[in-house]
């Protein structure tokens, strides 16, 4: 075995077979998980369970288990006529024991305004990304440890982003199009299409599942103002969370509600989430805050006032100047970060200056995710 690891014992409990490791760990593998994950469940290509463990009762057990002359757990299990060969190897790799022992690692790195004097370590060639793995890897661990990456010198032509995000994957549709075009119109159906000043937002929180990452290209940034904003709603909520844990709370079990029905839709969108949501480990999973888009709460009016000073406190530090890092777009900058975790914003600028124009692309999470897993393999 390649980690020099080695079944040195085995015992059959009521539910499961406990194993001993020659490095004295210990693992117990159920019998269901055992038959639902025998290895030749799956099928070759598409990798999709064709075995039913339906089909099996709740009282399958092993009839006989040993190592056998290949060094692999053989099991004859007492039903549905069948044995079981699994490499020790992927069962010590698989071994929910030893994995649920193990200290939870965030991947995120949290940051704050000093990032501002450090935005090279956060900047990415466009070159290096199309012509190299490597580079297309740094520019993914960016996007999804610290939930932000500036791409210097795209090229400036209209939707010529297309070919740097397509190393990654497929964009994500929405009916502002792709790219939606941030540039300023007369009756526009968002304020990003004006000259005004954005506060610090996230986009479409209105969905069920928003954007996880947005990309800015920008082609034109000559007006005057049209300086960019960006915080890491992470590393407030981590603050909240260590600093004032009332506030944290009542942001974390609150679900605020988020709407658009901007004039030119034929629907009402609208969903309730609360501002910082967890995952399984007590990690952060999501920030859903945007003060343009939050509907007319309908909470417990016994609990209104508290959560509306929650949501005051934690918008007030999503705008302080300890957080948040200030800089100007050029162009051929693609401005790219985890809309789900950062907020990002811009000065209002003046646009008979001179000219201003982004162009916007979406993305899911999980090809950013899962095209970095498939790439660090
Ligand atoms: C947007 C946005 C920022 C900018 O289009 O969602 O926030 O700098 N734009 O114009
Ligand atoms: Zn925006």
């Amino acid at each position: 075995m390649k980690n020099n690891c080695n079944i040195k014992n085995i015992k059959k409990n009521h539910s499961f077979l406990e194993v001993e490791w020659s490095d004295g760990e210990k693992s117990k593998f159920n019998y269901m998980w055992l038959r639902d994950n025998c290895p030749t469940a799956h099928d070759k290509d598409s990798r999709h369970r064709m075995f039913n463990i339906l089909k099996v009762s709740q009282d399958i057990n092993p009839k006989k288990y040993a190592l056998n002359e290949e060094g692999k757990l053989e099991i004859e299990w007492n039903e549905g006529n069948h044995t079981s060969y699994y490499d020790q190897e992927w069962l010590r790799k698989n071994c929910y024991t030893i994995k649920n022992k193990k200290k939870y690692v965030s991947p995120y790195q949290l940051w704050d305004s000093s990032l501002s004097k450090d935005l090279k370590s956060i900047s990415i060639e466009h070159d290096e990304i199309i012509n190299s793995d490597n580079g297309l890897i740094k520019w993914l661990e960016l996007l999804h440890h610290k939930g932000i990456a500036i791409v210097k010198n795209s090229p400036v032509k209209e939707k010529s982003a297309f070919p740097v995000l397509n190393r990654i994957s497929h964009t994500r549709e929405t009916f502002f199009k792709t790219p939606f075009e941030v540039i300023n119109v007369p009756k526009p159906n968002n304020s990003a299409y004006t000259a005004h000043e954005l506060r610090n937002h996230m986009d479409l929180p209105w969905f069920e599942n928003p954007p996880g990452y947005q990309f800015l290209h920008c082609l034109i940034n000559n007006a005057e103002g049209g300086d960019s904003s960006a915080v890491d709603g992470f590393a407030v909520a981590d603050y909240l969370r260590k600093n004032e844990k009332e506030t944290f709370d009542t942001l974390v079990n609150t679900h605020l509600k988020f709407r658009d029905k901007d004039y030119t839709q034929v629907a009402h969108r609208s969903f309730y989430a609360p501002a910082i949501s967890l995952t399984k480990d007590g990690d952060y999973n999501d920030i859903r805050f945007s003060v343009a888009t939050m509907d007319a709460l309908d909470c417990d009016p016994d609990k209104m006032d508290k959560v509306y000073k929650a949501h005051h406190r934690f918008g007030n530090l999503l705008h302080d100047d300890k957080f948040q890092i200030k800089f100007r777009l050029e162009s051929g900058d693609i401005f790219s970060f985890n809309n789900r975790r950062l907020l990002h914003g811009r000065t209002a600028f003046n646009p008979n200056s001179g000219n201003r124009h982004l162009q916007g692309y979406y993305m899911d999470r999980d090809e950013i995710i899962g095209r970095l897993n498939f790439l660090q393999q």
